[in-house]
């Protein structure tokens, strides 16, 4: 039997207990959290994904200001606006949306980020912690895929893990993540050979390769557990669709998430938690 995972509902039902703690924040400390987005251009995703945030903002009762800037931004420029959020007392969250422009380096503008505003958890400081097993800031994706597989108590110790893709955002993060609950795990990429092979170990699968509906049944184990973390168009449809051929996989699977629906909701959701935990320690600093 294929149980369906909705990342939609248990978005909810986070978000809603969120929102009731977020309530309690003025009576405590005296202010809301507040997460401050920077969208540079117009490109559609990001915006798109800019309005997911702001909504879920909304939604808990976190302060949001999404700064809109045009496409011919400097560096400099928004180097000395980042300065000016790190040095605002009443920030608690920064995040700059990606893809950044050509000409501007985006190693540069992630290192330039407090790492206690660093809500996406992708500054040099907070990577580290994760690889150290140090108190720092994850990565919003993979915390989200380890929040979807306990949300259905599945077990990862001992299991054999595949990971297709090793992105800094989701491949190699959740890898380390799954590795620190004593998953036996597998990277595998454009390059492995015998993909289907490798594939087909696994228990666990977690798709992050960017490939519309590339991985089909032929790759996944009778009974595995199946997550998808494409965000693509169906080239046929232009529809939104994941890296996983839902309809031909989903009949041999235990668990299997959807796109949409399923890990996309839960992303923004643990950028809401990232943001909470960044005002707590804020504020008991
Ligand atoms: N672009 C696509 N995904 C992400 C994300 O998780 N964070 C940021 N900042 N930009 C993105």
């Amino acid at each position: 039997m294929t149980t369906v995972i909705s990342g939609k509902l248990l978005s909810a039902n986070k978000r809603l207990e969120m929102k009731a703690q977020v309530e309690s924040f003025p009576k405590k400390y005296g202010r809301l959290p507040k997460l401050v987005v920077i969208l540079i251009g117009n490109n559609p995703a990001s915006v798109s994904y800019v309005t997911g945030k702001e909504n879920a903002c909304i939604e808990i009762g976190i302060l949001n200001n999404t700064i809109r800037l045009p496409e011919e931004t400097t560096e400099a420029e928004l180097l000395k606006l980042i300065d000016d959020l790190n040095n605002d007392s009443l920030v608690d969250g920064i995040l700059v949306q990606l893809p950044l422009p050509k000409h501007i380096d985006q190693d540069s503008i992630i290192n330039a980020i407090k790492p206690e505003k660093d809500v996406d958890g992708f500054h040099p400081k907070n990577v580290a912690s994760l690889y150290l097993k140090q108190p720092g800031i994850l990565p919003c994706t993979p915390k989200g895929i380890i929040e979807v597989l306990d949300s259905k108590n599945i077990e990862i110790e001992g299991k054999r893990a595949v990971v297709v893709g090793r992105s800094n955002i989701v491949g190699l993060p959740v890898s380390k993540l799954l590795l620190d609950r004593n998953a036996t795990v597998t990277i595998a990429h454009s390059r492995t050979k015998n993909l289907s092979e490798v594939c087909k170990e696994a228990d666990i699968l977690i798709a992050a390769v960017g490939k519309p509906l590339f991985i089909k049944e032929d790759m996944v184990k009778e009974g595995a557990v199946v997550i998808d973390v494409g965000v693509n168009r169906n080239p046929e449809t232009g529809k939104l669709c994941g890296d996983v051929d839902f309809e031909n996989v989903k009949d041999k699977t235990s668990y299997i998430t959807k796109v949409p629906g399923g890990i996309g909701p839960m992303t923004i959701t643990c950028l809401m938690e990232n943001t909470i935990e960044c005002f707590l320690k804020h504020v008991e600093e």
